[in-house]
């Protein structure tokens, strides 16, 4: 989808994702693993910031990126707000260059987002942003949908894209935003060497 679709999303406030909160997954899984080391974490399609401010609050140097110029500002007051210090920048994930490239990344619906054509470049994409030795956090929503936004995917799908560069650390059903229970898979995957 374009970039004037996702901003005309944000200006008619048309945002049925937009829960107010961070992906309850993630929050159970940075309060699960405070050994975790505190690198840098790339959060693509971050939307108004609610996983960047997570990730910032459990002491991650964290940098959000949107399409959507309305995304990135909520996000900027939204983190202003709560007294938090996180980055956030206007880019086209799937087509631009990092501008560093990262520890984590973590993906929380925009996979489900972007049209199911675009997949393999989503694939890149990760790579691209990723460090070597990067970790790969995912957020998938299993659902069926092929209308979307939101457009569905299936386990089987993700493993087939990602096994190929990634070894699976860790797969589970997370706690979800009530509307989502039972159709979101989190995945933490480790980028394979070479
Ligand atoms: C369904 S919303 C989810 C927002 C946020 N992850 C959340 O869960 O609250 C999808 C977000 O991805 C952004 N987006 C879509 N395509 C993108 C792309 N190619 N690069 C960066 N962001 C993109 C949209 O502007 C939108 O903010």
């Amino acid at each position: 989808m374009s970039q004037e679709y996702w901003e005309a999303r944000y200006q008619t406030a048309d945002m049925p994702w937009e829960k107010g909160a961070a992906s309850p997954g993630l929050v159970d899984f940075l309060a699960s693993h405070p050994e975790l080391p505190r690198g840098t974490v790339c959060v693509p399609g971050c939307g108004t910031g609610h996983d960047v401010r997570e990730f910032a609050a459990a002491g991650f140097e964290t940098h959000g990126f949107d399409i959507a110029p309305s995304g990135i500002r909520l996000a900027e007051e939204k983190t202003k707000q709560a007294g938090l210090e996180a980055t956030f920048q206007l880019a086209d994930f799937l087509r631009d260059e990092p501008p560093q490239k990262f520890d984590w990344l973590f993906e929380h619906t925009l996979f489900c987002a972007i049209q199911p054509g675009e997949r393999e470049e989503y694939v890149r994409a990760v790579l691209r942003w990723l460090k070597p030795d990067g970790n790969y956090l995912a957020v998938n929503y299993l659902i069926p949908d092929i209308d979307g936004p939101p457009f569905g995917t299936t386990r089987a799908e993700i493993l087939k894209r990602f096994s190929p560069h990634f070894d699976l650390l860790a797969e589970w059903v997370p706690r979800s935003y009530p509307n989502r229970t039972d159709k979101e898979r989190m995945f933490c995957w480790r980028r394979k060497a070479g």
